[in-house]
């Protein structure tokens, strides 16, 4: 299946042959690299990434209820510029559009998610009159709203909705019939806010059969179809953001990390953590077990994955980097392989850390398929353990000095210089050899399991114009990134696909639209598509262009709204 043909076939470009090619600045090693599609491996998936909850919208449409981030997005000062994702990328009615565009760009796979709260919603549906007061009163509807799911109940308890059952069925059979692979995502953040109400969400161990309910009902709605499935998109990055930092919803923390009204920074996220882990190894096992056979898909978890370096030589760094590394990604990835927490965090935690039951461990162990990783940026890690004691340095303070963190404080700069180059997002730091690392990274500690890269993208502020149409470093980053990995693979890793992220400019949790992942750009008032020099460099790319090509070496076109609407229809 693997074609081994990196040692043979790819080709070392002197950099100033490139310049004159094209357009793109050059750097280093990965701009020597001529590297085209057919260099990597058989059966490689290319692809784009979205999830529900950042490009649907139509957050009232068709029996869905209420999900956690609406709930949110509604509370004066959570989302940056007061934005919420009602209406989001309205991929909801615009679907046919956006598979026409990627089918225009000659993806493999696109990876999108199921809306939970849109195939289980609450029993309640809105009457004309609640309608009519949510777009005034959005809050005083939340009221109405949760009043009624209380009392009918929803989630596991309410019936499935035909109507989001039959949206995802569209999608899936669009996708099929331009040779688009479906590469799903069960739970992506958003979840029906009736499960926070009732029992506090991913806090209770309830909510591991609830997730494992909805997953069956996946399955069986769409497992006959799809072949790859991701559960739990990044529990790493949720738990912090919801349970230790508190700035996504539920909203918990507690000082030093933030100022919540509830919470508990040093223990919510681990136990979190321990329920989502949990629910995917109960929905993998019921997957082996009751649809495999038929299905033949696999199934994998995804890890929000950034490279650790330490800030200096000094061995104490170097101990940090590696533990911050353990804290982050093996805190998911160790459980799911190996049965149990890392090493590391149960010296580091004791009792705090959940243990899991033997029976637990069983079905935890080599409960992934396959790991996914969303890898964007490298971040220095430097040691709290002695350090702060020893030099009275002031970093090791707001939470980096507790377990929760490892230990471990992490930085952009050494010596003011930063790591790389910066982006929209705060701390998505530039450095295209990350990439390889943390593939090295879980190839050695998982055996060299076979990986995906679910996630990797560049993100513009809003107020960059270049972005809407000339996004030089988009392409700029996405090519070293690629350049890493392939050099990775080359290396041996067993990475079996890549997705970009993100299709489209779309809705970024509490950046709002304040921030650009997408190689479409989306006017933000006609929701009209349009592509950035980016999606032609993709488009060139996967037609086997070199990384280095921005204008075609093949003809070739991409759609723009107009286009696949028409096409569409
Ligand atoms: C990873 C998350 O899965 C995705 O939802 C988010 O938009 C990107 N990171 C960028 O922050």
């Amino acid at each position: 299946m693997w074609k081994g043909k990196f040692s043979s076939s790819v080709t070392i470009v002197v950099l100033i042959l490139c310049a004159a090619a094209n357009s793109i600045v050059k750097a280093s090693f990965e701009d020597e690299v001529d590297i085209k599609r057919s260099d990597f491996p058989d059966g490689f998936l290319f692809g784009a990434a979205t999830s529900s909850y950042q490009v649907e919208g139509a957050n009232l449409e068709d029996g869905r209820s209420l999900c956690n981030w609406d709930v949110f997005c509604h509370i004066k000062g959570s989302i940056a510029n007061g934005d919420s994702a009602d209406i989001a990328e309205d991929h909801y009615h615009r679907y046919m559009e956006d598979i026409e565009i990627l089918h225009s760009l000659g993806v493999d796979a696109y990876r999108f998610s199921i809306s939970w709260s849109r195939v289980l919603p609450s029993m309640h549906f809105l009457s004309p009159f609640e309608r009519f007061h949510c777009s005034c009163f959005f809050l005083s509807w939340v009221v109405v709203f949760d009043k009624h799911t209380r009392d009918h109940g929803g989630g596991k308890f309410g019936g499935v909705n035909q109507a989001g059952i039959l949206f995802y069925n569209k999608i899936i059979d669009s996708l099929l019939s331009r040779g688009i692979e479906p590469f799903v995502t069960i739970h992506h953040f958003d979840y029906p806010q009736e499960l926070e109400d009732r029992y506090g969400g991913w806090l209770s161990h309830l909510m591991q059969e609830d997730f494992v309910h909805f997953a069956e009902i996946c399955f069986q709605s769409f497992g006959d179809r799809v072949k790859y499935w991701c559960t739990i998109n990044e529990p790493n990055l949720f738990s912090e953001f919801a349970y230790e930092r508190g700035t996504y919803p539920p909203a918990h923390c507690s000082p030093p990390f933030g100022n919540c009204s509830t919470g508990n920074s040093d223990v919510e996220p681990l136990i979190a953590v321990h329920n989502m882990l949990l629910g995917h190894a109960k929905t993998v096992k019921i997957y082996r077990e009751r649809f495999k056979s038929e299905q033949r898909g696999v199934v994998g978890i995804v890890v929000h994955s950034f490279m650790y370096k330490p800030l200096t030589e000094d061995k104490r760094d170097k101990e940090a980097a590696d533990r911050a590394l353990a804290f982050n990604i093996a805190w998911i990835l160790d459980p799911v392989v190996f049965g149990d927490y890392p090493p590391e965090m149960r010296h580091y935690h004791g009792s705090e850390l959940p243990k899991f039951a033997s029976e637990e461990r069983i079905i935890l162990r080599d409960s992934t398929d396959f790991i996914g990783i969303n890898h964007y940026a490298t971040l220095y890690a430097k040691d709290c353990i002695y350090s702060s004691c020893i030099c009275n340095d002031s970093s090791c303070t707001k939470g980096s000095d507790r377990a929760i963190r490892g230990f471990v404080y992490t930085a952009a700069e050494r010596d003011g210089v930063p790591i790389g180059e910066p982006t929209g997002m705060a701390r998505f730091f530039v450095v295209p050899r990350g990439m390889e690392e943390i593939v090295e990274y879980a190839k050695k500690r998982y055996l060299n399991k076979p990986m995906f890269v679910t996630e990797n993208g560049y993100s513009s502020p809003l107020n960059k114009v270049e972005d809407y149409h000339h996004d030089v470093k988009r392409i700029n980053y996405l090519k070293s990134y690629l350049a890493f990995l392939a050099r990775a693979i080359r290396n041996g890793a067993d990475v079996r696909g890549y997705f970009l992220w993100t299709l489209m400019d779309d809705f970024e949790w509490v950046n709002g639209y304040s921030v650009r992942f997408g190689i479409y750009r989306v006017d933000p008032q006609t929701l009209n598509r349009t592509p950035k020099l980016s999606a032609s460099w993709f488009r060139n790319f996967l037609s086997n262009c070199s990384l280095n090509y921005v204008e075609s070496c093949n003809s070739i076109s991409l759609m723009n709204t107009d286009e696949s609407r028409a096409q569409s229809e």
